[in-house]
C-alpha cells in the first residue's frame, strides 16, 4: 500500500484536481484506490466522487472524508494506493500527512506569487529528514508560454527540489470534464486525453514506485 499526498500553502493551485487525475490513472490500471479528503470545508473529491457515481462513470473512485490521520491509518488496509487531498493552507496536519506519505506533491503555478510560498513550504517540510526526499513540485494550471514554464523549472531546480517531469496545463476542457465527474485521460476531448496521459504516467511512476 502506498500513500501519496497533495499539499500546499496556496489555494486553487490544483491539489484536488491532481489528486483526482492520479486516482483515475491508478484505478484505470486496476489498482484499488482511495482518495482521502482532508478538506472538510470543501470536500471537493468527495463531491466529485458522488457526481461520478450519479453519472455512472467507471471505474468508481472511492473518496472519503477524514479529520485525522489516525482514522485514515485504520482505513487504508486493502488499498493499493491512498491519495490524500488537503486544504489550501499548510497546517499541522500538512506535516503529519507528509511524514505518513511515500510521495508529497506540491502543485504550484508558474508565477512568483505561487512559487515563493510553495518553495518556502517545501523548505520547511524538508527540514524533517524523513520528508525531504519525498517532496516533488508539480507545475500546475500552466499557460501556453514555454518560457514561463522553463523559468519556473529553473527556479525549482536552483532551490534544489525535485519536480514532476510533466506539467498540468490549464484548459477550459479540463474544467468542463471535472464538472462532469471526469478527470485527466477520461476527457471527452481526444486531444486533452493525450495531454493528460503525460502527467498521469509521470504520477503513476512515482506514486506506485515502479
Ligand atoms: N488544468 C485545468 N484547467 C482548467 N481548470 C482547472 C484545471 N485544473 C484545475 N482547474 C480548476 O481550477 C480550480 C482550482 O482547482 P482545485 O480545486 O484542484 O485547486 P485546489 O488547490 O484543490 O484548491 P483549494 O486550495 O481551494 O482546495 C477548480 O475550479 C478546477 O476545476
Ligand atoms: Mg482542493
Amino acid at each position: 500500500m502506498r500513500i501519496v499526498s497533495f499539499i500546499g500553502q496556496k489555494g486553487g493551485v490544483g491539489k484536488s484536481t491532481l489528486a483526482r487525475v492520479l486516482a483515475v490513472a491508478a484505478a484505470r490500471q486496476k489498482h484499488k484506490v482511495l482518495i482521502g479528503d482532508f478538506d472538510l470545508e470543501q470536500l471537493t473529491c468527495v463531491e466529485w466522487s458522488a457526481l461520478r457515481m450519479r453519472h455512472g462513470i467507471e471505474p468508481e473512485i472511492e473518496a472519503r472524508a477524514f479529520k485525522s490521520l489516525k482514522k485514515l491509518r485504520k482505513t487504508v488496509s486493502g488499498y493499493d494506493l491512498v491519495v490524500v487531498d488537503t486544504r489550501g493552507l499548510a497546517d499541522e496536519l500538512t506535516e503529519d500527512v507528509s511524514q505518513e506519505s511515500d510521495v508529497v506533491f506540491l502543485p504550484t503555478g508558474t508565477s512568483l506569487d505561487d512559487l515563493r510560498p510553495t518553495l518556502a513550504l517545501a523548505r520547511r517540510l524538508a527540514k524533517t529528514r524523513s520528508v525531504s526526499n519525498k517532496i516533488v513540485l508539480v507545475l500546475s494550471k500552466t499557460g501556453r508560454s514555454q518560457r514561463l514554464i522553463e523559468q519556473a523549472e529553473s527556479m525549482i531546480f536552483d532551490a534544489g527540489f525535485d519536480m514532476l517531469n510533466a506539467v498540468w496545463p490549464e484548459r477550459d476542457g479540463f474544467q468542463l470534464d471535472l464538472d462532469a465527474g471526469r478527470a485527466g485521460s477520461e476527457s471527452s476531448n481526444p486531444h486533452l486525453r493525450l495531454t493528460a496521459l503525460d502527467i498521469e504516467q509521470a504520477f503513476l511512476k512515482l506514486a506506485m514506485g515502479t
